[in-house]
């Protein structure tokens, strides 16, 4: 067994550097590695953390392990970009190296303060090695070089009264003249809630100050995640309920990410007023801990982990796991939570292919097609015994999708969407050559996920669909 609890909790300045080198090497190898999603450049990546807009450019930190395609020792690496699409890594880590982080730099949020990026984030501390475990709320400062200073002291030295060592994920946000944290908890009764703790001054005094009430007690044992964005002028709160109860909140990933949106938050109560159902964010089957960022031009932007917690992919035995999601723009129409593409993605797009029927599909494009209301539509993308398959019953309310890839033997795998109160009328699919993105009626739903197929080369066939049209988008990735 290589995985051993010490090598998956080696301080980073003990690994040989040999170890990253021969990662790299293994994994220029791989047929897997997406084009236009941002992926490790060796290792496993998972949260996406502290999105912001600060120095005249966008932020985006991701959970990540560089030493291979496992959970071990998590540290947040550091991309940047000009446009949301073509992103660098600043290869300026924030690494666990202290009495407050020393066994991971969790995830958490970022804030700009000033002329500098505030950094919040959960230190984990493992007491008894993966027994007890003991959360700080801890923080650092980030310059305009990209330097983090951590602070000598943490920021909240203890779960607040009747809450276990799961206590973490904070999201720090400004409202008048306090600044806030929403933090994932598990009460001592093993429920999950969200809580909110306050400040003055963001890099001291945070205070307890509520449990968020959410008009929902279906949190499972642990709320992770917690994040509160304002969309079209509501509160819409994003977050991972673990263990929800699937009876009136039906999901079939292992853990969901759920939402609410509201008509207002009551800031003296910690109260969202008159709350929606809680309700998937992405329907397909890899989508977890979604960051959220209102940014200063005034859109509501996330980005999620393109993977799930407790579980494995194909590509660890090549030394890398998991992806980010293309950074999308959030609306609320008619109630509605409707999710895009930021406009630019469309940076991305080469030339419109030649379209027929069994075509090879290009390993980064977009396919978009309207549906024929009269009868049933189907596309599939197969490659050797694999498949990624589009189905649309015929009444146009159900759309089904299927993914037979070399994970789980070759089981067919479903995840279904209906609409109850009008017909599918498009969709636009990302493909990435093991990701893809599934916008539906124009991001009125979505279906995120692997699709880990088996040959090199991908076929696209339909039946009845009209105006499909695929679009050959660019790698950006290719070294
Ligand atoms: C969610 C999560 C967070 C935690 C982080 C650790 O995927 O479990 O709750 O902060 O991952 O990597």
């Amino acid at each position: 067994e290589y995985w051993t609890t010490e090598r998956l909790n080696r301080l980073y300045k003990d690994w040989p550097a040999e170890t990253i080198d021969n990662l790299k090497a293994k994994i220029a190898k791989s047929d897997w590695r997406m084009g236009y999603h941002i992926q490790t450049e060796t290792g496993l990546l998972n949260d996406p953390n502290g999105f912001s807009y600060f120095n005249g450019q966008w932020h985006l930190f991701y959970q990540a392990f560089p030493f291979g395609g496992i959970h071990g020792l998590k540290s947040w690496t550091h991309l940047v970009s000009d446009d949301l699409v073509h992103w660098s890594n600043t290869h300026k880590p924030m690494v666990p190296d202290n009495e407050y982080d020393r066994h991971g730099c969790y995830s958490g949020s970022a804030i700009n303060v000033d002329d500098k990026l505030f950094l919040m984030y959960t230190g984990n501390v493992w007491e008894k090695m993966n027994e007890v475990r003991h959360p700080y709320q801890v923080g650092a400062w980030m310059d305009k070089e990209n330097n983090i200073t951590k602070l000598d002291q943490p920021l909240i030295a203890n779960p607040p009264k009747g809450v276990t060592g799961h206590f973490r994920d904070p999201q720090v946000i400004k409202h008048g003249d306090y600044y806030y944290a929403f933090l994932g908890a598990q009460t001592t009764d093993k429920q999950g809630e969200i809580v909110v703790y306050r400040s003055n001054h963001v890099d001291r005094d945070w205070e307890f100050y509520s449990k968020l009430d959410i008009g929902n007690d279906n949190l499972g044992y642990m709320a992770e995640c917690p994040n509160l964005l304002f969309v079209d002028g509501h509160p819409v709160l994003i977050f991972c309920p673990q263990g929800a109860d699937k009876d009136s909140f039906s999901y079939d990933n292992v853990h969901p990410n759920a939402y609410i949106i509201a008509d207002d938050i009551n800031w003296d109560t910690m109260k969202l007023v008159n709350p929606s159902k809680m309700r998937q964010l992405d329907e397909g089957f890899d989508f977890y801990a979604t960051q959220g960022l209102n940014a200063p031009d005034g859109r509501a932007l996330i980005s999620a982990w393109l993977g799930l917690p407790d579980t494995t992919y194909p590509s660890d035995d090549e030394g890398w796991e998991g992806g980010l999601s293309l950074v999308r723009e959030l609306r609320v129409v008619d109630g509605n939570l409707v999710q895009q593409p930021v406009q630019e993605t469309k940076s991305l797009f080469l030339d419109t292919e030649s379209t027929f029927n069994g075509m090879e599909l290009p390993k980064q494009s977009l396919i978009e097609f309207d549906v024929n209301h009269d009868s049933d539509n189907q596309i599939a993308i197969t490659s050797g015994n694999t498949h990624l398959v589009i189905d649309i019953d015929n009444d146009c309310q159900k759309l089904t999708l299927h993914r037979k890839d070399v994970e789980n033997d070759g089981k067919d795998e479903t995840r279904s969407i209906r609409l109850n109160d009008g017909k599918i009328n498009n969709c636009h699919l990302y493909f990435d050559n093991t990701v893809f993105e599934l916008f539906i009626n124009d991001g009125y739903q979505t279906m995120t996920g692997f699709f880990f197929h088996e040959d090199t080369h991908l076929n696209l066939n339909w039946t009845d669909v009209e105006d499909i049209k695929v679009t050959k988008l660019a790698n950006i990735n290719a070294p």
